[in-house]
């Protein structure tokens, strides 16, 4: 049925997407994350296979099927997100950076698993943890963009949507910012249905209501389609 999808707009084209969460070891056992359910990213790669491309999918750790048709490479950490993206942007024609990257991780993760006994032994109250920035993955392959080549960035907020948006199009250095009011019911982590303010560096300013991921997906890819063809 899929074979049927009547758009081939990206036919020929190569997509680079990711998605999910990442997770960063505190120690062999224990990780941080966040909400993220990989559920946009990975409708975001369907519907490109579906519209004609060839889709690479970088994905943390999510409880999806990986799609039909799609050459998926799984990773856990930022730092490994970061090296596939970097492997495989060099021949994408596009890259739709959905992937929720855990912001911090921890700075020295321990070797062997932390013992709740250990912090009786030093009576020491808390367990603190040191924490330090994750590789702004986005970033660098804005850096290293080819010529031509369209980036595409998510945004999740829970301020003055459009401002903040604004302040990150122009901070990453993208083509177009996805951005989501992570507060909004119905919206963003985990749900099956989201909406979202399209920004563009061209002037784009879609406002997309609250639809599945899988009709947003499709308005990303129509945008990032038309650029292409442009
Ligand atoms: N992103 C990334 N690498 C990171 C963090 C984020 O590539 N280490 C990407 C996300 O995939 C998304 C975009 O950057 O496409 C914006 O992510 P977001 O979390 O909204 O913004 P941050 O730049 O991380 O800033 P903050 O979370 O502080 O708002
Ligand atoms: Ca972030």
């Amino acid at each position: 049925r899929r074979i049927l999808y009547p758009v081939k707009d990206l036919r020929g084209r190569r997509i680079l997407v990711t998605s999910g969460p990442t997770r960063e070891p505190l120690d062999p056992v224990r990780f941080l994350s966040n909400r993220s359910s990989g559920k946009m990213g990975h409708a975001i790669a369907r519907l490109a296979r579906w519209r004609g491309a060839d889709v690479v999918l970088v994905t943390g750790p999510t409880a999806l099927e990986p799609p039909f048709g799609v050459e998926t490479v799984r990773v856990e950490t930022g730092e490994q997100m970061r090296q596939a993206c970097l492997d495989r942007a060099g021949e994408a024609d596009a890259v739709v950076m959905a992937a929720a990257v855990a912001d911090f991780r921890p700075r020295s993760p321990a070797p062997t698993k932390i013992k709740k006994d250990d912090l009786v032994a030093h009576s020491a109250p808390l367990l603190t943890v040191a924490l330090e920035p994750t590789p702004d993955i986005l970033q660098e392959l804005a850096r290293r963009r080819r010529p031509g080549q369209i980036l595409v960035g998510f945004a999740a907020e829970t301020g003055d949507l459009e401002a903040l948006a604004r302040r990150k199009l122009a901070a990453k250095g993208v083509d177009l910012i996805v951005a989501n009011d992570v507060t909004r019911p119905g919206a963003g982590f985990e749900s099956d249905t989201n909406a979202a303010l399209l920004l563009g560096a061209d002037g784009t300013r879609v406002d997309v209501p609250l639809v599945t991921k899988e009709a947003l997906a499709e308005r990303i890819l129509e945008w990032v389609a038309a650029r292409l063809g442009r």
